[in-house]
């Protein structure tokens, strides 16, 4: 089954073409960085308008690179939430026109359940079940996964999501958005032992997350740094670099408290954020340790992308679901809500 995939819910245009017998045909990606850096942040309508520029080329690009056309596509999938509404208008909008003009089902794909199955890609990937780490812009969840659309949410963000609170420390040091990458850029080159940042809620059972207090705690050591002059290029490394290894840390400590309390030896890591190499090397060593093992996507698969949705909607799609015209799209959307790949269950 050929199915091509939409991605368009914040300020990446995603496009891709997935076949479940041959794999990830062609995929082709393009970020909105440049529009809203001046804005520090993404502003919804300028995302909006954008993707009504790029999707239709995009689509042109893959089905070129693919050698394919129109008529070979048995479904299209694009992302329903959550997001940007105005942003997941234009994916859906137009996914489901080519679906209706081309004769085939069209799905709306939850935009989480792609970043969680984004590892499925890999030449390696993992078995079911596990325990995800979801880590992006807008959400920092664990979940238990037991198949496709068997998910239950084990721990969240009680405030800011963990790429949130990157971007805003890059923004006190005067990084562009978004600040993840420059944040991990400037932290190899900083010193771990100059400064010591909390680990938020590490002593609290259970397995949420809270990363205000480490924002507030990294404003005040900026502020103690220019009470004494400039921020220097060495105070910006260093407090990159503490910033960075309290987060990692954090989110290293809850994986392995997850695996452990659901008796399980397999973690997942995805969205954005995991495309950071500390990360992975933390957990990688810290999980080796205890027999366990962490899967993530390609670096290219960890942000928002158009692959992820193409392979959740064909994995969807190919157990016979399908969205009417007019189901609605969903900003919010609780990833528990998500049906099982068939109805009785059996899946994965
Ligand atoms: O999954 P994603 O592309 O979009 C959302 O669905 O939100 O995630 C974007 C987030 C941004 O906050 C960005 O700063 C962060 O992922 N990010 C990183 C890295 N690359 C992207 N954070 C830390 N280290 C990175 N290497
Ligand atoms: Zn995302």
């Amino acid at each position: 089954m050929l199915v091509l995939g939409l991605e368009t819910s914040c300020d990446e245009t995603g496009v891709a073409l997935y076949d479940t017998g041959r794999g990830l045909l062609a995929h082709a990606l393009f970020s909105q960085v440049d529009i809203h850096v001046e804005y520090g942040g993404v502003v919804p309508e300028l995302a909006s308008r954008d993707h009504v520029r790029k999707t239709l080329p995009l689509v042109d690009q893959v089905l070129h690179e693919a050698g394919c056309e129109g008529a070979d596509i048995d479904g299209v999938a694009y992302t329903a939430g959550p997001g940007l509404l105005g942003a997941l208008m234009v994916g859906a909008t137009l996914g489901r026109a080519l679906a209706f003009g081309w004769g085939v089902p069209a799905l709306g794909v939850h935009h989480m359940e792609g970043h969680l199955l984004a590892p499925m890609l890999e030449d390696d990937p993992p078995g079911f079940p596990f325990v995800a780490l979801l880590v992006s812009g807008g959400h920092t969840q664990l979940v238990r996964v037991d198949a496709i659309g068997r998910y239950r949410l084990l721990g969240e963000s009680l405030d800011d999501a963990a790429g949130e609170a990157f971007d805003k420390a890059a923004k006190m040091l005067g990084l562009p958005y978004p600040g993840g990458p420059h944040i991990a850029r400037l932290a190899l080159q900083g010193d771990p032992a100059r400064f010591d940042f909390p680990r938020p809620m590490v002593n609290r059972p259970g397995l949420d997350f809270s990363f205000s207090g480490l924002k507030t705690y990294t404003l005040n050591t900026v502020n103690a740094c220019r009470a004494e002059g400039e921020l220097s290029e060495r105070d910006r490394r260093d407090i990159a670099r503490a910033f960075e290894e309290a987060v990692v840390s954090t989110l290293v400590i809850k994986c392995r408290r997850a695996l452990v309390q659901e008796g399980l030896k397999t973690l997942v890591i995805a969205g954005g954020v995991s495309a950071n190499v500390n990360l992975r090397s933390t957990l990688e060593r810290a999980l080796a340790k205890e027999s366990a093992r962490v899967y993530y996507p390609a670096p290219l698969f960890c942000t928002d992308n158009g692959a992820m949705i193409a392979y959740a909607g064909a994995r969807r799609l190919q157990a016979g679901q399908a969205d009417a015209a007019d189901t609605p799209l969903r900003p919010r959307w609780p990833m528990e809500e998500l049906p099982p790949l068939t109805a009785g269950g059996a899946a994965g």
